[in-house]
């Protein structure tokens, strides 16, 4: 589950418990802002990192959101990643569904990470852990 070298991202935090959440959220702005994207590409990229993370929280207990800048000279692009060693997901596509939770909650994290981002993909192995990886180009 672990095929990249965590040094190439320039952001890493841990996550180890619910009180990281708030953590995740203010530095990962503070550094999102730092790529002079809008105000609004921030704010969607941020609260995709703030989903993710909560159910690393709730069903991982612990893992690591990496951030990195992608610059080509066509575009610019900020890539997200939280993974985790936590049980996996039995059926990804459930799972990306709306209204699916086996949390009690409202099921709506994953296809809302979905539709703030350009690109979304989640790779997951039962008793393995979970890597959701995604991408949202900016101006
Ligand atoms: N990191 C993870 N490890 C294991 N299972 C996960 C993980 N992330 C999501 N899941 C599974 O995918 C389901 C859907 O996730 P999603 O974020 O869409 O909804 P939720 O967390 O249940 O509710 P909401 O995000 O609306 O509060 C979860 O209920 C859980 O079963
Ligand atoms: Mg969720």
């Amino acid at each position: 589950m672990h095929p990249r070298t965590p040094t190439e991202y320039a952001l890493r935090v841990c996550i180890d418990g619910e009180l990281d959440i708030p953590i995740v959220a203010s530095r990962f702005r503070a550094w999102a802002q730092r790529s002079g994207a809008s105000t609004i590409d921030i704010a969607r990229i941020t609260t995709a990192a703030i989903e993710l993370t909560t159910n690393v929280v709730k069903y991982a207990q612990r893992g690591e959101l990496y951030g990195r800048l992608l610059e080509t000279p066509r575009q610019r692009a900020i890539e997200l990643i939280v993974e985790d060693r936590g049980p996996g997901i039995a059926d990804v596509a459930q799972a990306i569904g709306e209204r699916f939770s086996t949390g009690g909650t409202l099921g709506l994290g994953l296809p809302g990470v979905r539709r703030l981002m350009d690109e979304f993909e989640i790779t997951s192995q039962l008793g393995r852990g979970t890597v959701v990886r995604a991408l949202k180009r900016i101006e």
